[in-house]
């Protein structure tokens, strides 16, 4: 019994010093200790021992019991250190490691240029106005006097959700939204930046591209009042050598109707391959706002006379940055995009 006592013993000191874990140590724990543990099998079966022996016993049992629990808490305590330790260098941080840096954004060179464009007729007393960029026919067509079978729809075919409802084909629709809204007050000096869509893609035409609308209605609105105001924007926005030019053209919404070309900033006028020989470069379509819609959006058209204008974005600064193929500002390549900062 004494033997048998000694050798658990013995047994028990070298799991405890071979336990590598909290956990491991608590198995070896219960299968020494425990109520179904050999120690106390031990003294379960004392009873069996003669009256002699059982004190004997009895005692050598208490003592390994005491020791042994003595040494599981040691070695508890050592394995909690240990394994305190171990975390605590995994979660190091290595202070002397160079920084992350938070590198500072920019906005996309089409933004540039519209909010560009928005403060030049800010600066001349313009207002800005949004509009919708799912459009009925009514407002991307027939309140511009381009009735279903009109040409001019040819040119301009989008994304249809269903035969009344298309994703804007130009930022025209806003000069009647914005001449239902007020009419009919006057002055309406307004531009309408955004996005529109068409059934277009190619290096200078993309599906999704934007356009700066303009509108004046007032009383005694001239063709002049346009031309200057033009030659205004592009002296500032390509500098004040920059002269106008306004050809003869057709728009459904205006009468008259004009392409504005501007000087060809390339090669001042002497004729290059951007102008193609020409020294103009064209940069946005206007006119007088036909009579008819201006009485279909409530202004009397004996009393009021307005014009208005078009511009496309890409167009203004593919010239502006010398950018030759539109679809460059979709591709969100950064490499592209850094070089506008
Ligand atoms: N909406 C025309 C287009 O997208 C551009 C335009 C031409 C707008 C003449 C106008 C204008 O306001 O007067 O092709």
């Amino acid at each position: 019994m004494q033997e048998k006592l000694n050798g658990i013993a013995a047994s028990a000191r070298t799991d405890i010093s071979m336990a590598q874990s909290q956990e491991d140590l608590k198995k070896i724990q219960v299968t020494y200790l425990g109520k179904k543990g050999k120690i106390t099998a031990v003294l379960r079966g004392m009873g069996q021992l003669s009256p002699e022996e059982r004190p004997l016993i009895g005692s050598l049992a208490n003592k390994i019991r005491d020791e042994l629990a003595a040494l599981f808490a040691e070695r508890e305590l050592q394995l909690r250190k240990e394994e305190q330790e171990k975390r605590i260098e995994a979660e190091k941080v290595d202070i002397t490691l160079p920084g992350r840096p938070q590198e500072l954004g920019h906005f996309h060179p089409l933004t540039m240029v519209m909010d560009e464009i928005a403060d030049i007729f800010l600066g001349l007393g313009f207002s800005i106005v949004d509009g919708p960029e799912v459009e009925t026919d009514y407002y991307n067509f027939e309140a511009l006097n381009i009735p279903k079978d009109h040409p001019a729809r040819d040119m301009q075919d989008s994304f249809y959700f269903n035969p009344e409802m298309l994703l804007r084909t130009h930022t025209s629709p806003v000069q009647v939204h914005t001449m239902e809204k007020v009419a009919p007050q006057v002055p309406v000096r307004i531009i309408a930046p955004g996005k529109v869509y068409r059934r277009d893609d190619d290096a200078t035409h993309s599906p999704m591209f934007h356009q700066v609308e303009g509108l004046v209605i007032d009383h005694n609105v001239s063709l002049a009042d346009l031309k200057g105001t033009l030659l205004l924007f592009a002296q500032q926005m390509f500098g004040s050598h920059q002269q106008v030019r306004l050809r003869p053209s057709f728009f459904p919404f205006t009468e008259p109707s004009a392409e504005v070309d501007i000087s060809c900033m390339m090669c001042h006028g002497k004729g290059c391959r951007v102008c193609k020989d020409t020294g103009w470069i064209e940069i946005l379509g206007s006119g007088m706002v036909h009579p008819h819609v201006l009485e279909m959006s409530g202004y009397d058209p004996e009393v009021y006379t307005g014009y208005a204008f078009g511009m496309g974005v890409e167009r203004i600064a593919m010239l502006k940055y010398g950018v030759d193929d539109l679809r460059l500002f979709f591709l969100n390549d950064i490499r592209m995009l850094r070089q506008f900062r």
